[in-house]
This record gives C-alpha cells, sequence and structure tokens, in this order.
C-alpha cells in the first residue's frame, strides 16, 4: 500500500482517531475527503486543514449512503481509499428501557453502515484499499458497552471475510484495531485516561509503512494475539 498520492474517504474524520488519521494523511501528501453528521465540527476541522473537503452525511440513514456515494462518484471518482471509521458507542444495560433502540442505532452504525459503503465503493474502479476500524472490544467483550463490542466483533469478522473476497480485484484490505484511546467515543470525559490518539496513529502508520495489513497497539496488540485462556482471564478482569 502507498501511504501518499492516494484520495481517501474517511467516515467520521472531524474527530478523534477519524481526525488524528485526516491530519496525518494529509501530511503525507494525500487529499482527503471526511464526512460526519456534525457540520460545525467538519467546518472545525477544514478551518484547521484548508485542502480538507467535507461532506455532511448521516450513516445510520440508507439514502444519505447511497447519496454520499453517488456524490463521490460524480465529483471525486478517483477516490482510491476508503477508512471505515465512523462508529458509535452506548453504555447501556440489556434491562434498560431504551436497549432495544440503542441497540438497532450501534448495529447500523457500526456495521450496517461500513458493510453498505463497501458494497457500493468497491464499484469504483480506481478503489484499491480499504481500512476497517474495529477494535480491541472485538476480541475480549466488556460489558458495559455489550451491543458495541458485538458489532466489533462482526466487523472484525466481515473483515477477514473482505479481504479474502476482494484479493482477486486487487482491492487490500486492512484492519485498524485500536485499544481505548482518549477520544469523546461513548460520550466526554469516558475514555479520559487512556493514551492520546497521536501515539496511535504515529505506530499505525509505521505499520502501514511496514507492509502489515493489521494495525495494533497496546493494549489491542494483547488482545488480538491472546490465548483463549488469556481472554477468558481478561474477560473476567475487565468485567468484574
Ligand atoms: N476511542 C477508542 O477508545 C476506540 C477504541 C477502539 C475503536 N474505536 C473506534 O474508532 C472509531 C472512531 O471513534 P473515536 O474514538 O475517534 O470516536 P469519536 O471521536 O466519537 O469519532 C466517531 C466519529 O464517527 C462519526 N459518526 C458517528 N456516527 C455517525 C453517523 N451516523 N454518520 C456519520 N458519521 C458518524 C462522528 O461524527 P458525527 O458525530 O459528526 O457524526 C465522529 O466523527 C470508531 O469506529 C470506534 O468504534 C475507538
Amino acid at each position: 500500500m502507498k501511504l501518499s498520492n492516494n484520495k481517501i474517504l474517511i467516515t467520521g474524520g472531524a474527530s478523534g482517531i477519524g481526525f488524528g488519521l485526516t491530519e496525518r494523511f494529509i501530511s503525507e501528501n494525500n487529499q482527503v475527503i471526511i464526512c460526519g453528521r456534525r457540520e460545525q465540527a467538519l467546518k472545525e476541522a477544514q478551518e484547521k486543514l484548508p485542502t480538507l473537503i467535507t461532506k455532511v452525511c448521516d450513516l445510520s440513514i440508507e439514502k444519505e449512503r447511497i447519496e454520499l456515494f453517488n456524490w463521490i462518484r460524480e465529483f471525486h471518482p478517483d477516490v482510491n481509499m476508503l477508512v471505515n471509521n465512523a462508529g458509535i458507542q452506548n453504555w447501556m444495560n440489556i434491562s434498560d428501557t431504551d436497549f432495544y433502540g440503542k441497540a438497532e442505532q450501534e448495529i447500523t452504525t457500526n456495521i450496517l453502515a461500513p458493510i453498505h459503503l463497501t458494497n457500493l465503493f468497491i464499484e469504483l474502479e480506481s478503489l484499491n484499499t480499504i481500512i476497517n476500524v474495529t477494535s480491541g472490544l472485538a476480541f475480549v467483550p466488556f460489558t458495559k458497552v455489550p451491543v458495541y463490542s458485538a458489532t466489533k466483533a462482526f466487523f472484525h469478522s466481515f473483515t477477514l471475510s473482505l479481504r479474502h473476497l476482494l484479493k482477486s480485484k486487487n482491492i487490500e484490505v486492512i484492519e485498524m484495531i485500536p485499544p481505548a484511546l482518549n477520544t469523546d467515543l461513548g460520550g466526554k470525559g469516558i475514555h479520559d485516561e487512556h493514551p492520546g490518539v497521536s501515539l496511535f496513529v504515529d505506530s499505525v502508520f509505521q505499520q502501514m509503512k511496514d507492509g502489515k495489513d493489521v494495525l495494533t497497539f497496546g493494549f489491542s496488540e494483547m488482545l488480538a494475539n491472546a490465548s483463549q485462556e488469556t481472554v477468558k482471564a481478561t474477560f473476567k478482569n475487565m468485567n468484574q
């Protein structure tokens, strides 16, 4: 995979990990397009990075995903990289009254949206790379975010199949597996004590430069490579 002279769509690129990747890809001489629901967040990102192209889009709505793809096909048909980064995380309990509604929103945003975008974007002749952002929680669920953890396990599994399926089309599929990092995921303050995004971005860029297609960092490196015994012990530790 080449790390410069790409045209990249990063979903959820205005904040957190997505913004860290956006900044780095731009500094490595790539053209970057980002999308998200909050127009103000996109505007602020664009003010910091003037070459950035932005698009308001709610990826949980099927029609908006199709509109986003049609816009890309019309105005940016040379996009060659899709980064499925946007995601939400709901802290909840199975007995909460709004559990089902929140679960549905999470499944739509974290699973259906990237699957649909992938299905649409492989129509672009220029597409040669897909980066899927999963999570260390794909390997060991954290029961305070039960549906979120399951969406990431799904996305991890789908990414393995996708890599196999797209080999014949010469589309490289990279899985980026962050550990807990200091972003606003799940709500402001929840992730404050975790490592900053820039350390993670430095590490995953080095791994991509080294030709890796599974990118881990710190705790997620341990989780992604853990034995069943370690998975069980970690589950117990994390959820007691
Ligand atoms: N931070 C962590 O600890 C951690 C660990 C493992 C994995 N991850 C994963 O990393 C990815 C990025 O998360 P983050 O930590 O950077 O959190 P974040 O700052 O909250 O970023 C999430 C981004 O997704 C966008 N988004 C959410 N729902 C959307 C929708 N319906 N349509 C379009 N955009 C939407 C948000 O923009 P709008 O709100 O403007 O729509 C936001 O820019 C997620 O997939 C997350 O699961 C994070």
